[in-house]
């Protein structure tokens, strides 16, 4: 281990950490998919597993990796990234004050606006992208998390970790980090602070648009890491054994396609910002968008393969736009090899941050001129 802690993360993730199995010497780990384990004579698990809900040999090496990866002490595969999220706030207490951002992952914004106020939690929704509002918002003593997302879907909104850290800190708070767009590849929350990292493994960690999963990696053995463990052991949202499996072998390539989407994304911004069909380009990469300063600080060697473009024309000829692409496939989701592109206002609905002129594109590892090319002739045809 203190040698693998030595190597480059991309030669940790393509060779799994090296690991070789001990009894065949296969260079790939097997598929395990008992749902239980034999007790020792004497009553003793000393295996360490007892039940396949609390606990999976094909999660070992996925996890292992996002750990190191992260620079962390431990992660924890679970069936989504909504799983996952939802962990980190069914690990606090009804009554606990969470402040999180008005522009963040709809579905989750959705579940603390209803199901986790239902139960109890005060949380409260602010522009976590202005370091002064946050300041001001957290109640110390009172306040226990803070969630942030960054970029932030969909308008890919910059949060300043470290701030976002420090403030929590102040308050004895934790930060969680939704850190999905920018992957352990671009960003290192746990190194700038933050307690909890959070990712979709649906997206870039698996990278090819065929698994639902969710990761918790954390900086600290603590009673919250445990109280994580349990909630995944008890209400039952872990990942399958293949899903792992799939997911490690995704995470092979991780650094590779992050990289490839991040250098077409930037060239596609730059492209776009000119085009007479696009009123505004969102992307943390372009030296004019709020928060791109802040994003060259915390991502190393690229801003993401995300981004968000306004039609000059409106709504109807977003809509339009979208219906027209031929390469690009017009489908929810993101971080995977195909470039997908939706109307976020469509699948968001009431209350969405998403102006209704506005397509988001998950730049995908195709190449770049072709996905140009695409777009440039929906937009002059709608
Ligand atoms: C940033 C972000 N966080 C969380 C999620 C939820 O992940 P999942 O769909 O795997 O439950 C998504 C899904 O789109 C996402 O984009």
């Amino acid at each position: 281990m203190s040698e693998q802690k030595k190597l480059a993360p991309e030669t940790l993730a393509a060779q799994a950490l090296g690991w070789i199995d001990p009894t065949t010497k296969a260079i790939v780990p097997p598929l395990h998919l008992s749902s239980t384990y034999v007790r020792d004579e004497d009553n003793q698990y000393r295996s360490g597993r007892g039940y396949i809900r609390a606990d999976n040999p094909s999660f070992d090496q996925a996890e292992a990796l996002l750990t190191a990866l992260e620079c962390g002490t431990g992660s924890l595969l679970f069936g989504s990234g909504m799983a996952a999220a939802t962990a980190v706030f069914l690990a606090l207490k009804p009554g606990d004050h969470v402040l999180a951002p008005r522009v963040m992952y709809w579905s989750l914004r959705n579940w603390l606006a209803n199901a986790a106020r239902g139960w109890g939690l005060d949380v409260e929704f602010i522009a976590m992208e202005d370091p002064a509002a946050l300041r001001a918002a957290v109640r110390p003593g009172k306040t226990k998390l803070i969630w942030i997302e960054t970029p932030a879907n969909p308008l890919w909104t910059i949060t300043d970790i470290a701030a976002a850290a420090e403030a929590a800190h102040s308050a004895g708070a934790r930060l969680a980090v939704d850190s999905t767009a920018a992957t352990p590849v671009l960003t290192r929350p746990l190194a700038l602070g933050a307690d909890v990292v959070m990712h979709s493994g649906t997206k870039y960690l698996n990278g090819h648009s065929d698994l639902a999963a969710g990761t918790l990696t954390v900086g600290r053995d603590d009673d919250y890491w445990q109280r994580l463990k349990s909630i995944r052991a008890q209400h039952g949202g872990m990942l399958g054994s293949f899903e792992a499996w799939l997911l490690l072998r995704g995470m092979r390539t991780l650094y590779l396609r992050v990289r490839q989407a991040c250098a077409s994304a930037q060239t596609l911004a730059e492209r776009f910002s000119k085009h007479p069909k696009i009123s505004a380009v969102l992307y943390p990469g372009l030296p004019g968008f709020p928060g791109h300063e802040v994003a060259a600080r915390q991502m190393a060697s690229g801003f993401g393969g995300m981004m968000s473009i306004r039609v000059s024309d409106g709504e109807a000829a977003a809509i339009k736009t979208a219906a027209r692409v031929q390469v690009w496939k017009r489908a929810t989701s993101l971080g995977g090899v195909e470039s997908l592109m939706e109307h976020r206002a469509s699948v968001e609905g009431a209350g969405t941050p998403a102006p209704p002129d506005l397509l988001r594109l998950s730049v995908g590892v195709e190449a770049v001129d072709d996905l140009y090319a695409d777009l440039d002739q929906a937009l002059r045809a709608a």
